[in-house]
């Protein structure tokens, strides 16, 4: 694997502030020896501002999982890129469960993802096709028209900061991972997808069940430029031999 491994934790709707304080002193220690792997953590929003000094100084970097497009105004229980901004330099787009349980479209994620390149956020932006989509055979078509739309008109100098995770829906918080030939035949289609947009220096990430068992063999695969972690990335134990994986 030619570039810098990345590795981010997505923690989703887990950990309060006081389990945060606690958990990411002793993560940062054992992440400090994973060296030339670009490391994020995504916590919930209300634990950003903790965090952020927790990891003053450290080579962690941190994220949001979510964001509004506009800069600010009525939109309640919204947060808006400005304000991700201050804590953050990466911030989680169109995830799965955002488009299941929020209605987030591939429109919706275009916005956010522009809205991120503008206040100088990475995106991690989210693609993936669910169980249905999978045995009819449209994963293909699924995902190039998740990156065709969700990085439409964004200025290819710009955009080459993208992060995109490939997330089969059907792999996430399973436990089924995607069978290493379904993976890197994915990851394929997405570079060359990636590359016909003048973007072939994005990287491209696997998700869903990665776990210490099962990602020496993820990261070997060509394509794979390193992991968006969910249950896993919650205790130091079951994140750091993943963080690991991406040393050589
Ligand atoms: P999982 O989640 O590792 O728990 O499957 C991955 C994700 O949703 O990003």
């Amino acid at each position: 694997m030619s570039r810098m491994p990345f590795v981010a934790g997505n923690w989703k709707m887990n950990k309060t502030v006081a389990e945060a304080r606690d958990l990411v002193p002793k993560l940062s220690v054992q992440l400090r020896e994973v060296a030339n792997v670009e490391k994020v953590l995504c916590p919930p929003f209300i634990s950003l501002f903790a965090i952020s000094s927790l990891l003053e100084g450290s080579d962690i970097g941190l994220g949001a999982q979510n964001m509004h497009w506009e800069e600010k105004g009525a939109f309640t229980g919204e947060v808006a890129p400005g304000m991700v901004k201050e804590f953050c330099n990466y911030v989680i787009i169109g995830h799965s469960e955002r488009r299941a349980y929020f209605g987030e479209t591939d429109e919706n994620v275009n916005r956010k993802l522009r809205a991120a390149l503008k206040f100088d956020l990475t995106p991690i932006v989210c693609v993936g096709e669910t169980l249905d989509q999978y045995e009819s055979g449209r994963t293909s078509e699924v995902v190039r028209r998740q990156i065709s739309l969700g990085l439409a008109d964004t200025d290819s100098v710009n955009a080459r900061g993208i992060v995109v995770a490939y997330e089969p829906v059907w792999a996430i918080g399973t436990g089924k991972v995607a069978q290493p030939e379904q993976v890197a035949e994915a990851h394929a289609h997405i570079k060359n997808v990636l590359r016909n947009l003048q973007l072939d220096s994005v990287k491209v990430l696997y998700g869903g069940s990665v776990k210490a068992d099962n990602c020496d063999k993820l990261i070997q695969l060509p394509g794979v430029d390193g992991f968006l972690v969910g249950g896993a990335s919650l205790e130091v134990d079951s994140f750091l031999p993943i963080a690991r994986a991406g040393m050589d």
